[in-house]
């Protein structure tokens, strides 16, 4: 018997102020993107800005519906859509920002585990790692080099 011990690591900064200016004004764009949210039940808008290779720049934010399981995570709009139209463009960088019209969101706010295996499965696919950048409202921005950091021991398609 062993233990295995998988450590993470993660970038905090201040705020969005002190990002580098090409993920401060993607993540501006996130926080326009969050704005457009339809998120009539929860009340919780995610916006999602991603940056591709070929400098194009693709934006999502969560759709919910009536039947609340048929709704969608922001990053997974954006990052389908980033798919679904530059197929063979790789993701360099994902921008995220939540905020709720009821409780302040001042803390980082992570990307769900359904969204976390989405990401995974485009890092997997393009083989360079995305950079991810998640903050709240307003307050701390979290970077992370790779989705790695975020979902370690990962399902992929080599175990297929
Ligand atoms: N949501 C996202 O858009 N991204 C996440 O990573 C977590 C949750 C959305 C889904 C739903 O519309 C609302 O936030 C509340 O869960």
């Amino acid at each position: 018997m062993k233990e295995i011990n998988i450590s993470t690591t993660f970038l905090a900064y201040n705020s969005i102020n002190d990002l580098p200016s090409e993920i401060q004004s993607l993540m501006e764009k996130a926080i326009e993107t969050r704005k457009k949210a339809y998120a009539p039940y929860s009340k919780f808008r995610v916006g999602a800005a991603i940056l591709l290779d070929n400098g194009q720049i693709v934006l999502g934010s969560n759709q919910e519906n009536a039947a609340y399981p048929s709704g969608l995570c922001a990053e997974r709009v954006a990052i389908f859509q980033a798919g679904a139209i530059y197929p063979d463009a790789k993701i360099v960088k994902l921008a995220i920002t939540a905020a709720s019209d009821t409780n302040p969101t001042m803390s980082p706010i992570p990307p769900c585990g359904a969204c976390r295996q989405s990401i995974a499965e485009y890092e997997f696919k393009q083989d360079i790692p995305i950079e991810i950048y998640f903050m709240g409202e307003s307050g701390e921005v979290y970077k992370s080099d790779s989705i790695a950091n975020l979902l370690p021991l990962s399902f992929d398609k080599k175990y297929l």
